[in-house]
């Protein structure tokens, strides 16, 4: 009888006791497939770990695991020869999937790739007491007691991504390794971090130093209290605030640890006020005043597409890019891009003539074109925004030719449905109940939105509703997105992120079919044990009430 076999068996005989159905786990994102036991597995001191046919890099996350697991646990389990835990390569099991069977005698985990293996490991972490995942000795007498269940595992889709605007306001290495664990207890894996924008650049790049002075650099900022609930500009400059090359690379580390991938995104040739406010020369008007901004809102300032010189400027910042993010893929944005500058620019105009392009459109798909070219030369390829296809006028042809991928936010479900229809992969974040930087209810502190998009509505959300049947190839996968002009500090960004990118995180993982709002309630409210175990803050609206109280879900309170 092949594993496989075993494993769908034992999920029969256990499916077959409707007894063992109501048993809590506490697993998020909850599981493709899971089958709970009545009986327990008591992790015993020095529990020995057996590794059969794993590669090293498999073998290298046992070693992180047992090495995290004692730290937490003090239970001193070891790798050996013969044990009571069996950790197996299984060339069968999803790309990032495992199988996991855990009965009174012990633990099996099957997987076929590191990805898949540190999975498993995070499923035994997660299901728990909290400190294990949070990485934090357990009070003394704690039991190390997992369930009788079977899972066999695996995402519903390959990009499962959070985005996060360091430009509106700044964020430090440390409050976005913060980010990085909260997502890998999730399962969540792509790290989109927005590195430049209207109101900072905060990427150094070598060749052209004033971006991450004066382009990081605001002359104000707009602080926002959370506990207060007010908004006032701080009435001093903000900056320069930007990252070293170093403290890059070393986040690139962090993330590749726990199997998150960095996507680095630089908006251009629109969002691009800050780098023009450094070097004006590559601006429509070098003449003109300009300021690296202080409030919302769209630029009509954007880059001079029809000048060699800007377009090479464009092209080194993409070639320093390359050079620090090891990925296939890099970000250029390309949304909310307004043609006025290039319609009344003697450059531009002549370029459209002289290239026979018949609507301003079309220059930035040139631009587009010329930076994918660009990246090209590094083996790597472009992400952007919705609107480098849905702007009228776009050149879809070219968005094809260059092997693009679209992230549908607004008119999301038009995006999708216009980026499967020319054939291009998608991720779908759609304004709204996706951008968790959105108030969660009428009374939060100020910030963007009415406070509709609280976590239910987030939860509720159904990927790719309304694409075309058919399209599901291109279907890359889901993005909580959190811009940050109304949040200026990490603990108001952790406060209206979580829980909401917990629900995207189910969203990214669990299949439609095993969704369910109320079962997610009772695991976030477990969750908050892991959550403050991590010192997070987060909205309790919708958290249940402990039991034994007679009040109802909490109200949107700050914590
Ligand atoms: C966006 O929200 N402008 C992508």
């Amino acid at each position: 009888m092949t594993k496989k076999f075993l494993l769908l068996l034992a999920l029969v005989v256990f499916s077959c006791s409707a007894a063992f159905a109501d048993r809590f786990v506490n697993l998020t994102p909850a599981p493709a497939n899971i089958t709970v036991g009545d009986g327990d597995f008591k992790i015993p001191n020095g529990m020995k770990i057996s590794t059969k046919g794993l590669t090293t890099e498999m073998q290298a996350e046992v070693t992180q695991f047992v090495k995290d697991f004692n730290a937490a646990t003090a239970l001193n389990v070891k790798v050996a020869k013969k044990g009571q835990m069996e950790i197996s390569r299984d060339s069968k099991v999803a790309e990032e999937g495992y199988n996991l069977e855990v009965t009174p005698r012990g633990i099996k985990l099957a997987a076929a790739t590191p990805a898949g293996l540190f999975y498993g490991l995070q499923t035994i972490k997660k299901v728990l007491p909290a400190n294990v995942m949070a990485g934090k000795p357990g009070a003394k007498g704690t039991e190390y007691v997992l369930p009788e269940m079977v899972v066999m595992d695996e995402p519903a889709y390959g990009y499962r991504g959070f985005m996060l605007d360091v430009s509106r306001h700044f964020f430090t290495a440390d409050e976005i390794k913060r980010m990085l664990d909260v997502m890998s207890y999730y399962k969540l894996n792509r790290f989109h971090w927005h590195l430049t924008d209207d109101q900072g650049w905060r990427l150094p790049i070598e060749n052209y130093p004033k971006l991450t002075t004066v382009g990081a650099t605001a002359p104000d900022i707009r602080i926002t209290d959370m506990h207060a609930k007010k908004q006032y500009m701080a009435g001093k400059p903000y900056g320069p605030y930007s990252y070293t090359k170093e403290e890059l690379k070393d986040i690139v580390d962090y993330a590749a640890k726990r199997h998150i991938e960095v996507i680095p995104e630089v908006d251009m040739p629109g969002h691009f006020v800050a780098a023009l406010v450094a070097y004006p020369e590559f601006s429509c008007a070098p003449w003109a005043d300009r300021q690296v901004w202080t409030r919302a809102g769209v630029s009509k300032d954007v880059l001079n597409v029809a000048d060699p010189k800007a377009v090479e400027f464009a092209g080194t910042i993409i070639d320093e890019l390359a050079e620090i993010f090891p990925y296939p893929y890099i970000h250029i944005g390309g949304d909310e891009c307004p043609t006025d500058a290039w319609e009344t620019s003697a450059d531009c105009r002549a370029l459209m003539e002289k290239e026979g392009l018949d609507n301003p459109r079309l220059l930035q798909s040139r631009f587009i074109k010329q930076m994918a070219d660009r990246a090209a030369t590094h083996g790597k390829k472009l992400y952007m925004w919705n609107e480098v296809l849905t702007s009228q006028g776009a050149d879809s042809v070219m968005l094809k030719d260059i092997d693009a991928s679209i992230f549908a936010w607004w008119p999301a479900d038009e995006s999708v449905r216009k980026a499967t229809a020319n054939n291009l992969p998608v991720v779908y974040t759609p304004f709204g109940p996706y951008y968790i930087n959105r108030r969660q209810a009428p009374d939060s502190a100020p910030g963007a939105g009415k406070g509709e998009d609280d976590v239910k509505r987030t939860y509720e959300v159904v990927p790719f509703a309304t694409a075309v049947p058919g399209s599901e190839a291109n279907h890359m996968g889901i993005q909580g997105t959190f811009w940050t002009e109304h949040v200026s500090d990490p603990e108001y960004m952790e406060h209206l992120a979580l829980p909401r990118l917990i629900a995207i995180a189910e969203a990214g993982w669990t299949p439609q079919s095993k969704k369910n709002f109320a079962d997610f309630q009772k695991r976030i409210t477990a969750d908050a044990e892991l959550l403050d175990l991590g010192d997070y803050k987060y909205t309790k609206l919708y958290m249940l009430p402990p039991v034994g109280t007679s009040t109802g879900p909490d109200v949107p309170g700050i914590e």
